[in-house]
């Protein structure tokens, strides 16, 4: 009686200590020590998607994952875009405009076709209707990007093929454009991609159609790192539970659009303010508008003044520096640059750190380049974009259900380790599929000299 009595207590207290533990472990991002052992899941009902990333801001411009879709399933690599809702792939229907040869394009099937009735249909053209002739039409749609560049296509509905990070391995019947016609006015070559995985939180995207099957959260995440590579998740498994800095998003918005943020340089306020600014890895550089731009340049020229740097040119970007040696890294002109601060006013204390290294590149040809650009140059107006130069080296949560931006200091080269939640059996096959569980990802080599301002930024015509 009593040694079982004590067996029970001590069994409690176990199962108390395992949760305790999974807590730990499961939020490794949040720099608590992973945790390794083999433990239950906490009580969360809907999962999520991991996806290792390979990409660079210089000189790839951008960053992508691999995603299997179709019958036979085929693997795609799609551009990750926090700034548009729509993925698409490029397809043989025949296609214009296509990079990739007609035999690695996404085949077009009749029985795929998404008709024009049909409610994914209206969530591409939201907040507009499509126009449909009679209700079994197909499903046009076209994507316009802020740099100009399109994509126009029809609607499908066909399996991707996604692991849970819990193991269980699932093929739902998503929508996504199937693009026949692409255009990219330059001056810089499209992506190598195969097309665009569209992280918006509009209906149309993946994200809001897994969210209303229940299969995740509608939460999204991405941590790129500076070296190259990183993840993106979807669902909210691996949000650290704490450390992360929260900032509203903007109601009524259709990206993932900030509240008013205000310029701090080395800490100090700098008079630029009232900045809205658009979350958006589809972004390769940050853009400010024409009057916040210039304040920027103002005040880096006078940072710069008495440093050993003089203005040059240098064909990757418009505003670039040469030492009196080439220049390897960032961290090589660290010394002669501030850190920049967005603070976000109306959220108590929600900095986002723009350290060097989030707003300059060293080129090729070792010079050191402002990844900061003239956002009024490609037509935005109310709005400034915060891209993948200045979202590096840090988790990116962006939660729909809380209507909220957060982000975390962190080592994007590090996969969140998931082995709090299941064990080694299940963990293979995941690991397998995609290749993942390596402590770092190489950074992706550019496969020729290219560099580019943007590419498959925000979508609509604003
Ligand atoms: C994984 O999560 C999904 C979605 O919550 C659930 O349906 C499935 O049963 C889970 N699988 C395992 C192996 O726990
Ligand atoms: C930004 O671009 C606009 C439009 O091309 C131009 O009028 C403006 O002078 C530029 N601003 C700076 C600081 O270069």
């Amino acid at each position: 009686m009593d040694t079982m009595a004590k067996k029970a207590t001590l069994s409690v207290t176990m199962v108390f200590m395992i949760l305790f533990a999974t807590f730990q472990g499961c939020f490794p991002a949040a720099s608590q020590p992973p945790n390794k052992g083999n433990s239950i899941q906490s009580a969360v009902t809907r999962g999520s998607l991991l996806f290792p990333v390979t990409g660079n801001v210089y000189p790839l411009g951008y960053y992508s994952v691999s995603l299997t879709i179709g019958n036979p399933p085929r693997v795609f690599e799609f551009d990750i875009d926090t700034g548009s809702d729509l993925t698409w792939v490029q397809c043989d229907a025949p296609c214009t405009g296509c990079t990739k040869p007609k035999e690695n394009l996404y085949k077009l099937q009749k029985q795929v076709l998404v008709q024009c009735k049909h409610p994914s249909c209206e969530a591409v053209h939201s907040p507009g209707s499509p126009h449909c002739e009679t209700p079994t039409d197909q499903c046009d749609f076209e994507v316009e990007y802020v740099d100009h560049g399109s994509a126009l296509g029809v609607l499908v509905a066909d399996n991707i093929f996604l692991s849970l990070t819990n193991g269980s391995k699932i093929s739902p019947r998503l929508s996504f454009g199937c693009a026949y016609d692409l255009k990219n006015p330059g001056p810089y070559p499209p992506p190598s991609t195969d097309g665009v995985l569209g992280l918006g939180s509009g209906k149309a995207s993946i994200l809001s159609q897994l969210h209303s099957m229940d299969l995740t959260r509608n939460v999204i995440g991405h941590c790129l790192s500076g070296e190259g590579g990183g993840y993106v998740f979807l669902g909210d498994d691996l949000v650290p539970s704490s450390g992360v800095v929260w900032m509203p998003m903007s109601s009524d918005a259709k990206h993932y659009l900030s509240i008013p943020a205000e310029l701090l340089l080395g800490g100090k306020p700098t008079g630029i303010k009232d900045l809205k600014i658009v979350f958006d890895s589809g972004s390769s550089y940050t853009y400010f508008s024409s009057q916040f731009y210039e304040g920027v340049l103002n005040l880096l020229r006078k940072d710069v003044k008495g440093k050993p740097l003089n203005v040059v040119n240098d064909p990757a970007l418009p505003i670039c520096w040469k030492g009196r040696e080439r220049f390897k890294l960032v961290s090589d002109v660290k010394n002669y640059f501030s850190t920049l601060a967005l603070s976000f006013t109306h959220s108590k204390n929600a900095q986002l750190q723009l350290p060097p290294e989030a707003y300059l590149i060293v080129t090729e040809n070792g010079n050191v380049c402002l990844g900061i650009l003239n956002g009024t140059e490609i037509g935005l107006k109310n709005f400034n974009i915060i891209g993948d130069i200045s979202l590096q080296n840090k988790m990116v949560i962006y939660d729909n259900e809380k209507n909220q931006i957060g982000w975390i200091s962190t080592n994007c080269n590090r996969l969140p380790k998931l082995d709090c939640s299941y064990n080694e059996d299940v963990l293979q096959p995941y690991a397998a599929s995609f290749g993942i569980l390596e402590e770092h990802f190489p950074a992706t080599e550019a496969s020729g000299k290219r560099n580019k301002f943007s590419k498959r930024e925000l979508q609509g015509k604003e």
